[in-house]
């Protein structure tokens, strides 16, 4: 007989970065719960990502596109999804830049038809959770002072914060128009394993120990708030078990650093790892035509998340990104396996190589 389990939780883009993170977790800390890791596999998603878990009994992988209507409707029946922890999103700005539509479809009308389908699915509204997981983003620019709190007025200015402000604002209106019981939670930057070296971190790491140029967005002095990403999977627990229904919490560590301060102090870390002589690896810093927009700074004040459900992150930014150094130098085969794809064809585009 086929076992049963308390909840049957769909989590969507659970092959990508964050996603594979959240999906470990709850896989290992809940045996009573069915995770079904819902993921189209763009060049972002990865199975490998979660090789460790893969065989456990209550993992299920289950390949779809949300924007699709019916396999999002086939998944919700065949595992009779009791909640969502929705993560699946086109994520990395400069892409939205090039080309927003990809944004529009699978970050609003994904998001939308995902929550259609909860609403139909679901008898009734009692003990279900559809967890909306967003960004700081969607709060815009902060000049040199103050800090993001959940009451900050909505102002995306990318078209990728714009397409993640328009489905955190069609999350919400569910709450408000069905009573679909939402949460929502706005996170800084993350950083950590298996992050697609696209982003800052990965990208200068890959880049550092290929001895290739060092791609630094105009001066350098845009500001980001970084969180351990596994900081960031145990604040979505958090929020997913004890969070109030139709709130938002914000997610971040204090933590800000200045894009350049960030790149030599990669440079420096690596420099010790690889035996390299102190400064080497700083020569290979180029400054680049700055991102069209771009954000200036962007500083969370996580108040909410630590005062009412106790949430706080577990080490310190330095702590984390020497494991997160050691874990891209011991796992050159997924860099190499992430980066056979698209990545050549994007990366040549971005720099004219
Ligand atoms: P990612 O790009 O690493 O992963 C996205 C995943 O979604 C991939 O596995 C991809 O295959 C999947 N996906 C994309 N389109 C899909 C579709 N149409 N159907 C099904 N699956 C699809 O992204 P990430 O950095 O892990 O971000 C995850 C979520 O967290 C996103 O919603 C993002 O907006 C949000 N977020 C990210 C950060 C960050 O620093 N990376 C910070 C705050 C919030
Ligand atoms: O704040 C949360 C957001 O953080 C998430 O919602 C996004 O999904 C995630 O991609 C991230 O967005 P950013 O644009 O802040 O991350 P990215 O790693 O692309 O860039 C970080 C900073 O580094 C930003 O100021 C741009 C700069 N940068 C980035 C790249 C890729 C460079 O200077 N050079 C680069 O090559």
């Amino acid at each position: 007989m086929e076992k049963t389990f308390q909840k049957n939780i769909l989590i969507t883009g659970g092959a990508g970065f964050i996603g594979s993170h959240v999906v470990r977790l709850f896989v290992n800390k809940y045996p009573h719960y069915r995770i079904v890791n819902f993921d189209n596999l763009t060049y972002a998603g990865n199975l490998s990502n979660l090789k460790d878990i893969e065989n456990k009994e209550n993992y299920v992988f289950v390949k779809g596109d949300i924007v699709a209507n019916d396999a999002v409707t086939n998944v919700f029946s065949q595992y009779n999804i009791t909640d969502v922890i929705h993560l699946a999103a086109e994520s990395h700005v400069d892409r939205s830049i090039e080309g927003p539509m990809a944004f529009v479809q699978t970050n609003v009308v994904g998001t939308v038809n995902l929550l259609q389908t909860a609403k139909n699915h679901w008898t009734d509204f009692t003990n279900h959770v559809f967890h909306h997981v967003s960004t700081d983003e969607v709060y815009g620019s902060l000049g040199n002072d103050g800090l993001f709190t959940e009451t900050t007025a909505y102002d995306p200015r990318s078209p990728y914060s714009a397409s993640k402000a328009a489905s955190d604002h069609f999350v919400s209106a569910f709450f408000h128009t069905y009573g679909l019981p939402i949460k929502l939670s706005n996170c800084s930057n993350n950083y950590g394993s298996h992050h697609f070296p696209e982003k800052l971190i990965p990208l200068m790491i890959h880049n550092i120990v290929n001895k290739k140029p060092l791609p630094v967005y105009g001066k350098g002095e845009n500001i980001r708030d970084w969180l351990w990403v596994e900081d960031h999977a145990r604040a979505i627990d958090t929020i997913f078990h004890n969070g109030k229904l139709g709130e938002s919490y914000n997610i971040g560590g204090l933590n800000e650093w200045k894009n350049i301060d960030l790149v030599k102090y990669l440079c420096r870390l690596l420099d010790k790892k690889l035996n390299r002589s102190e400064g080497e690896s700083e020569q290979l810093i180029t400054y680049v035509k700055d991102r069209s927009g771009h954000d200036l700074r962007y500083a969370i004040d996580a108040s909410k998340l630590e005062k009412e459900l106790g949430w706080k992150p577990s080490i310190t930014f330095e702590e984390g990104l020497e494991k997160t150094v050691d874990w891209y130098l011991n796992n050159q085969d997924w860099i190499n396996e992430v980066t056979s794809g698209d990545y050549q064809h994007y990366y040549k585009k971005m720099y004219n190589e």
